[in-house]
């Protein structure tokens, strides 16, 4: 498999070091703007191959996207990252015309790539992608809800005080910190509802920490997290790599799956070599669909905000 990883700060770089170090792709590239930047990550990504005991091949290109030809995946983490105090969605402005570009170059030279969308606000970006592009919406995925999940998992391991191995959790809808659904009624603690254990305070401030779980880190760090971020792109990659079917909520476009048209919001899908093989329409209750609805059209408002 070849992958290309545009961007590389933070989160691209870590997206290529995790991809490598599951030893599945034959080839990483990662490309950047700024001259000899994604050359130098490459080439100390691939100082720590005999280390960390990986054969892919990861190199680097300053936006020459000829070396990207024939990428099976494609990885978009360009774009400014937030800084404390900021919302995702006010990186619309000059995101969206960098994600513009950068996929316009992407589909030249691999017109059969699965695009993996990571830079934000990332349902809208996906949802740009899908408008600007004639990609099947199956090779279009947006990268929220991994990452949203592992926080989730995080924040009930604490609360539960018990090894993360033992909890399960979703968080479904938008990649936002007011925008996110995660599933308390759905957690478990190996197969028993989180709700044995823990009471609807305790739930709520599960749920709560969670959607600020990007901010708080951005605050601590000055800057977006990145780790788990990339962990989770590589999640995803791996899935569609080994033609997995793992259940992965992503940000992907409906079109009237739970009860919505025309938008992208994150919801379980099972995930293959195609892509999305299938989105996963769960039962919710009244609250939580009314509640997706709503958080949808905040999506839409900054939707809204794009030039097509
Ligand atoms: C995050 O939540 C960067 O949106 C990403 O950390």
């Amino acid at each position: 498999m070849k992958v290309t990883v545009v961007g590389a700060g933070a989160v691209g770089a870590s997206c290529a070091e995790y991809i490598a170090m599951k030893n599945f792709a034959e080839e990483v590239v990662l490309v950047d703007i700024k001259e000899g930047f994604a050359e130098g990550k490459a080439m100390d990504l691939m100082q720590t191959a005999s280390l960390n005991g990986f054969d892919t091949k990861i190199i680097g290109s300053t936006n020459d996207y000829s070396l990207t030809k024939g990428s099976d995946v494609a990885v978009i983490t360009s774009g400014i990252p937030r800084k404390p105090g900021m919302t995702r969605e006010e990186l619309i402005g000059t995101n969206a015309g960098i994600v513009n570009s950068v996929i316009d170059n992407l589909v030249k030279y691999s017109p059969e790539v699965i695009v993996i969308v990571v830079s934000n606000p990332m349902d809208t970006m996906t949802y740009l992608v899908h408008k600007s592009t004639d990609l099947p919406k199956n090779r279009i995925i947006g990268m929220g809800g991994a990452l949203d999940s592992a926080r989730f998992k995080y924040r009930l391991a604490e609360a539960l005080d018990c090894p993360i191995s033992d909890v399960d959790g979703m968080v479904i809808a938008a990649h936002s910190d007011t925008g996110m659904i995660p599933l308390t009624r759905l957690a478990s603690r190996n197969g028993v509802p989180v709700s044995e254990f823990l009471s609807q305070e305790q739930m709520d401030s599960v749920a709560q920490e969670t959607r600020v779980g990007g901010a708080t880190l951005t605050k601590l760090l000055g800057t977006s997290a990145w780790y788990a971020p990339g962990a989770a792109v590589s999640v995803l990659v791996h899935a569609i790599a080994t033609d997995s079917g793992k259940m992965i909520p992503c940000s992907l476009l409906l079109d009237g799956e739970y009860g919505l048209q025309d938008i992208c919001m994150g919801v379980p899908a099972i995930i293959g070599k195609n892509g999305v093989e299938k989105i996963v329409e769960i039962e919710l209750n009244e609250d939580e669909m009314n509640l997706f609805h709503k958080n949808a059209d905040a999506v839409r408002e900054v939707n809204n905000e794009l030039k097509f």
